[in-house]
């Protein structure tokens, strides 16, 4: 079994959507633009309500594409916290999606991104205060 082959999700699900036509690259299959995107909402979602404050990515530290995403899959985004410094958090997000005719849940794409928690001027603060 190859690292990308675990049988659960790890994380909070923290969104769930429909990969649409609209979604797609010049091959037909869903554009890896649009599932990062997807993949940062998902970390920031998870990193505002850990620091109950604005959050914004600074930095992606590590990006995987697994598997190809089709038109029509249902993509599902999980995130954990894996680190908390003094005002940035480390989130690992994975990506699980849901074919319409093979109804089996697979991993298709994992990231760890960095947050920082801001203040109204964009200045960092502490996470915990
Ligand atoms: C994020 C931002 C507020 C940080 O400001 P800064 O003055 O560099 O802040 P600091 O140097 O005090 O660093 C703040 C925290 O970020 C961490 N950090 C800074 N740069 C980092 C990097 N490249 N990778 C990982 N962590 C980083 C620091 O280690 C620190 O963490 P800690 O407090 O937990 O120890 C600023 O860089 C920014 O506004 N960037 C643009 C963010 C943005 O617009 N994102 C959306 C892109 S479209």
């Amino acid at each position: 079994m190859s690292q990308h082959e675990d049988i659960h999700p790890k994380g909070q699900l923290v969104i769930q959507t429909v990969a649409m036509p609209a979604d797609t690259n010049a091959h037909g299959d869903i554009f890896g633009g649009w599932l990062v995107s997807h993949m940062d909402m998902g970390a920031g979602i998870a990193a505002r309500h850990r620091a109950r404050s604005r959050c914004v990515t600074v930095a992606i530290d590590s990006m995987t594409f697994i598997k190809r995403v089709l038109v029509g899959d249902t993509v599902c985004c999980y995130a954990d916290i894996l680190k908390v410094g003094r005002t940035s958090m480390q989130i690992q997000i994975e990506v699980w999606t849901n074919g319409l005719v093979e109804d089996k849940h697979k991993k298709v794409a994992e990231g760890v991104f960095t947050f920082v928690a801001i203040d109204d001027h964009g200045k960092p603060h502490p996470v915990d205060r």
